[in-house]
């Protein structure tokens, strides 16, 4: 069984040893930064200030993802972002909205290779992949 998170503590155990990973500020999963600009980039740009490609074809300009901890009173709000991406939430209290839900992407990703208990595990671990590399592109 593949466990996103367990998979990266394991690498980061093995590569950098526990005592300097535990004194570094967390760097964010190579697969998130990777996904972000397969994913994400066209609408928020390749520096996460809103100004991708596609942006110009939406009703609502996608956000600046730079300024998240800035306009949170300088805290990254970890959990509200990764609600946001996860998106399942959103649709069920507010109905459309012009970003993908990615928690359900993530949910097909998943399949059936782990079970109902831990596709849910695979899904927040894909989004929380994500959340670590906005959290690394703030000003
Ligand atoms: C099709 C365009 C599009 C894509 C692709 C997209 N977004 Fe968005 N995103 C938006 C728009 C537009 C908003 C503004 C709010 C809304 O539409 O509800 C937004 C809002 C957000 C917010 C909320 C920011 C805030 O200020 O509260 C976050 C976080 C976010 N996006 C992250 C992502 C991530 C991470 C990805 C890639 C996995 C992504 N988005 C992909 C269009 C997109």
């Amino acid at each position: 069984m593949h466990i996103p998170g367990l998979a990266l503590g394991c690498a980061l155990a093995l590569t950098t040893g526990i005592g300097a990973a535990w004194a570094q500020a967390p760097q964010p999963p190579a697969r998130g930064v990777e996904f972000y600009r397969t994913a994400c980039a066209q609408c928020h740009g390749d520096d996460g200030k809103g100004g991708g490609q596609v942006a110009r074809l939406l009703n609502t300009r996608p956000s600046d993802l730079t300024t998240l901890a800035r306009r949170n009173n300088g805290a990254f709000p970890f959990v509200r972002v990764g609600q946001i991406i996860d998106g399942r939430e959103d649709i069920a209290l507010h109905g459309g909205r012009e970003m993908p839900f990615w928690g359900q992407m993530f949910g097909f990703e998943a399949g059936d290779r782990f079970g109902n208990r831990m596709r849910e595990v695979y899904v927040q671990g894909r989004v929380y992949e994500l959340v670590l590399y906005l959290n690394s592109i703030q000003q």
